[in-house]
């Protein structure tokens, strides 16, 4: 056969393939306002930018008639591409083939592309659109999960794994995405559970919807397994390409530096805490005062709110953001805020980006309901995460600093580098109100006016204990700052610890407490 003619049978054969699972189950997919497999990947990469893999990929299932059909690219489109001019590996199930179900083959074709991802140490993205484990193709569909589960764990911490969730993501097949860093999730497309409707139906008797359970406002808001909400698959696309312009391409290399810019002027940290330490304010201003551009990536923006988490610049330089939040009860630190916070710290920690933390928490939050829930365990990991991090660590205490919350939130004790006070920190073993009532009670009780001893002892406590003082003469703050001194303290305290270098305990690894 002549060369030309050879092509045209090759173009003729990718055309038959690219139609993926044809006109009707496109239509379908467009009826439910998803874009397909190969629409996803345009948008996502760079123009022109992407390759694919393995498009000739088949099944080779025999059972159900399965011998008689051809499945295009078994489900799944795969390659690399560049998002921002940097490289990414890409896989997105195609739901129009067979519901994007994973066969054996299908799962091949997605642990292929995991393993070039790791090889070559860049970002690797899955858009997972899927009815789950390939039923007719049995064993080897929950072999293939197996196989993806290995290799999001032994990736973990070496490249970023994104994932995508747009359409369904069931059974199983939802801990890819829960294995890895974050986790993308559009409004009325992404639909996350272990056991669906129908078998919540048939063993419990309780009917509820695919959104109800599994929704991407369920994830976002409830469970914690979404890390960013959008509104439209357009709209996640640019939270990706926004979040890689943030953290690096794998754990060797640092995030990539940009310009330095001031912010923009508009968050004036002078102005932002209020007087009375009683009242609320949005400490994400706080953040948006000091960084570059004013520009704050918020990530879990819906999911424990008392705890800010996210990137953004100081001098060109990314950093990790972990903040209490007063507006949001108080800022405590409890079960899900735990969760948030440390996880957090852990993705930065193996991907060198340095941590800044503003401490403003009474502590962690009473009650029974969170005794239960396993605060205690759920705290811990808080410790445990600033402890072993090695990147640098920036602490500024805003205002409040009480009790375990103090030492949790990034303290000297934990090995911050840097510890800053405002002179509205106030750090105590508890707050004035309770400290008085406990070890002035009898004085309190015993006097002829107790509402008036206790105002009194509770402003003695509050002159002798409630600031940063008694901290700084113990050298566990570095410096006491005014709130304008910030961005200039924190730009130093980066500078300064670019070269940082600890060496660890040899182990094999530590048993944080999952
Ligand atoms: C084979 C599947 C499939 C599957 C869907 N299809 N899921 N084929 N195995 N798991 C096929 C359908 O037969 C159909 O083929 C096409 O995909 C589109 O599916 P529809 O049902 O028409 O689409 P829709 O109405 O949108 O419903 C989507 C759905 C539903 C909600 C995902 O298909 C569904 O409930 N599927 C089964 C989900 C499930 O229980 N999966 C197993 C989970 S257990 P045709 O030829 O008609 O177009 C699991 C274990 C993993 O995954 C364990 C890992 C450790």
């Amino acid at each position: 056969m002549a060369l030309n003619r050879k092509i045209e049978e090759l173009r003729e054969k990718k055309k038959q393939i690219l139609l993926g699972g044809g006109e009707k189950a496109i239509e379908k997919q467009k009826a439910m306002v998803k874009r397909t497999a190969r629409e996803r990947i345009s948008a996502l990469v760079d123009k022109d930018s992407f390759m694919e893999f393995d498009l000739f990929i088949e099944h080779d299932a025999r059972d159900f008639d399965m011998d008689k059909k051809s499945l295009a690219g078994d489900g799944v489109i795969v390659g690399s591409g560049t998002i921002n001019g940097s490289p990414v590996a890409v896989y997105a199930q195609d739901f129009t083939v067979a519901g994007g179900s994973l066969g054996m083959m299908h799962s091949r074709k997605i642990t292929k592309i995991m393993d070039y991802a790791l090889k070559m140490r860049m970002p690797l993205i899955g858009i997972n659109d899927s009815g789950g484990a390939r039923i007719q193709e049995g064993v080897n569909s929950l072999a293939g999960y197996g196989e993806i589960f290995f290799r999001n764990t032994i990736s973990s911490g070496v490249i970023p794994q994104i994932s995508v969730i747009l359409g369904p993501c069931a059974g199983g097949a939802v801990y890819s995405p829960a294995l890895t860093d974050f986790v993308f999730v559009v409004d009325n497309i992404s639909k996350m559970f272990i056991t669906g409707p129908e078998v919540i139906k048939t063993v419990l008797g309780e009917e509820i919807s695919m959104e109800d359970l599994g929704g991407a406002r369920v994830h976002s808001e409830l469970t914690g397994n979404a890390h960013f909400f959008a509104s439209d698959e357009e709209e996640c696309f640019a939270q990706i390409k926004k979040l890689l312009t943030f953290i690096p391409r794998n754990n060797r290399n640092g995030a990539i530096a940009v310009e330095a810019r001031e912010p923009d002027g508009k968050f004036d940290p002078e102005k932002i805490v209020p007087d009375d330490p009683t009242l609320p304010y949005d400490v994400r201003d706080v953040i948006r005062a000091v960084v570059d551009k004013s520009d704050f990536f918020e990530i879990m923006e819906m999911y424990a709110r008392n705890m800010v988490i996210g990137f953004a610049r100081l001098g060109g330089v990314t950093a990790g953001f972990v903040a209490n939040q007063p507006q949001e009860m108080a800022g405590v630190l409890d079960v899900d805020s735990s969760d948030k916070a440390a996880r957090f710290i852990r993705f930065c920690d193996a991907f060198n980006i340095p941590i800044v933390t503003f401490m403003d928490l009474p502590g962690y939050l009473p009650g029974v309901d969170q005794e239960h829930a396993g605060v205690i365990r759920h705290g811990a990991k808080v410790l445990y995460s600033y402890c072993e991090a090695t990147v640098p660590k920036i602490t500024v205490i805003l205002r409040k600093a009480y009790g375990g919350g103090y030492i949790a939130m990034g303290s000297r004790h934990l090995r911050a580098d840097f510890v800053f006070a405002w002179p509205s920190a106030e750090i105590a073993v508890m707050g004035p109100e309770g400290a008085a009532n406990i070890i002035f009670r009898k004085e309190i009780m015993s006097s002829d006016d107790p509402e008036e001893t206790r105002g009194k002892k509770v402003e003695e406590y509050r002159k002798k204990f409630a600031n940063p003082y008694v901290a700084a003469s113990r050298g566990y703050i570095d410096a006491v700052i005014e709130p304008g001194e910030t961005r200039a303290c924190l730009l130093h305290a980066i500078k300064a610890t670019a070269g940082k270098t600890v060496k660890m305990i040899d182990k094999k690894h530590g048993n944080p407490p999952f």
